[in-house]
């Protein structure tokens, strides 16, 4: 097997960093190297350090003067929803009924599903994302898409069908037997292939009666390693109306605790209007609060408090995510800049490095993968974006006055998309420019 060596600036995250200057959470090699094989990290820091060990029969690729940073992570995306992004003049419960189901429903077509996972896919990897948690339609055969596209790829995700039984049109509904039925056969089909995860995945407490909920508390007791996804607290008409639905819950979250649908695997998109109760019903749970910036700012659901929920004394743990088709861009930079938006509309910051720090390392540990993902350390899959931030006119021209990495980066996630990323590996295969355009 010939090894790779990668040679560039390296830059990969150790813990939170505190403040701008807190330079012993990340490693910074300013002619850094990783050396690839098998599809792993086997080395990376100091060029010279990691040429030694690399040996006559590698493969050199010099990305200088360009940053290699682990592959971009998103956690909660609808891959059946590329064309449902850009869809006008809607709040929530709207724009499900009258866009998001109706497309849905043509995810019933098992080609139509192969189709849009490929292109999907090429979206995430031109983007730099090379692991997302995906939300699948409620067909088993669009799960059956992802993985099968995923798989080829060798690309890390996570992703399960919906379950839906209730409140949406007969195309998009399951029963609590079906769902819990296809549920099983995909764990057993695809959970622990190659590099397949499955997350269990009751769309949200509005669309599954409560038969469906015990079984989605069922599949989390007999499967305890895997992830479940689902929806919370993310519009106020959608709360009222789970309330109305729920009427013995003491609050949203309680009908998802109620089933035993909270813990360290679970991951909740949105999380905007929780009271300080539900707040730490879900810190004492170890359950993961996903933000979702362009998608809470597209449907004006609010405004998520990363800050407080972070400082709070019982605090989230907090992943960050594009929420496609409600989010409004695939690229985790654009995320993260409307994420600053957001952050600092609640009077707050966010700096670069923890902006960083998030969509990498951050977004592995809220997805308990950072042995595998989400830093360079050797040993973990050598999934890894390459980013200039000279890509555009415009870049080159602000990078003229940028004297740090701070800058820089803050540069690359307010002014940087898809052109700023220049290669990808998808363990250790170069994936990006492998992409017919
Ligand atoms: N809540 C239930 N389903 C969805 C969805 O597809 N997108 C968003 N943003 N919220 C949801
Ligand atoms: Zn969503």
């Amino acid at each position: 097997m010939t090894s790779t060596l990668l040679r560039g600036r390296t830059l990969s995250f150790v813990r939170w960093p505190e403040t701008i200057d807190d330079h012993a959470a990340w490693l910074y090699e300013e002619d850094g190297g990783v050396l690839i094989s098998d599809g792993r990290i086997v080395a990376s820091g100091a060029y010279r350090d990691v040429e030694r060990q690399a040996g006559e029969a590698a493969k050199e690729i010099d990305h200088r003067p360009h940053l290699l940073l682990p592959g971009f992570i998103d956690t909660h995306v609808h891959f059946p929803q590329m064309q449902v992004i850009a869809s006008y003049g809607a709040e929530l419960l709207d724009w499900l009924n009258t866009y998001t189901f109706p497309e849905e429903t043509k995810f019933a077509n098992a080609q139509h599903g192969r189709r849009i996972a490929r292109l999907f896919l090429d979206e995430m990897v031109r983007h730099g994302t090379t692991t997302v948690t995906a939300y699948c339609s409620v067909h088993k055969a669009s799960a059956e898409a992802f993985f099968a596209e995923s798989h080829d790829r060798n690309m890390l995700n996570i992703a399960g069908k919906v379950m839906m039984d209730r409140n949406a049109p007969e195309g998009v509904l399951d029963t609590p037997q079906s769902g819990y039925d296809d549920t099983k056969a995909l764990i057993k089909e695809w959970h622990g292939k190659g590099r397949q995860h499955y997350a269990i995945t009751p769309r949200f407490a509005i669309t599954s009666s409560p038969e469906q909920m015990e079984m989605a508390g069922a599949l989390c007791r007999e499967h305890p390693d895997l992830h479940m996804q689902t929806h919370l607290s993310e519009n106020h008409a959608e709360i009222a109306f789970t309330q109305q639905l729920y009427p013995r819950s003491r609050d949203y979250t309680d009908v998802y605790e109620h089933y035993g649908l909270l813990g360290k695997k679970s991951l909740f998109g949105h999380c905007i209007h929780l009271s300080e109760r539900e707040a730490d019903a879900l810190s004492q749970s170890g359950s993961v609060a996903v933000f979702c910036p362009t998608s809470n700012l597209f449907l004006g659901s609010g405004l998520f408090d990363y800050q407080r929920f972070r400082r709070r004394d019982k605090p989230l743990r907090i992943a960050a995510a594009t929420d496609v088709g409600g989010g409004t861009n695939y690229s985790m930079l654009r995320t993260m800049d409307e994420g600053y938006k957001v952050i600092a509309l609640n009077g707050e910051k966010l700096n670069p490095f923890q902006s960083f720090w998030q969509i990498t390392r951050g977004n592995a540990e809220a997805l308990s993968v950072v042995g595998k993902i989400g830093t360079l350390d050797q040993g973990t899959d050598a999934d890894i974006v390459v980013l200039d931030a000279r890509a555009t006119p415009a870049m080159r021209l602000r990078m003229e006055t940028a004297q740090t990495l701070a800058q820089e980066l803050f540069l690359l996630q307010t002014l940087g998309d898809d052109r700023a990323v220049r290669e990808v590996y998808v363990a250790g295969r170069a994936a990006k420019s492998d992409i017919a355009n």
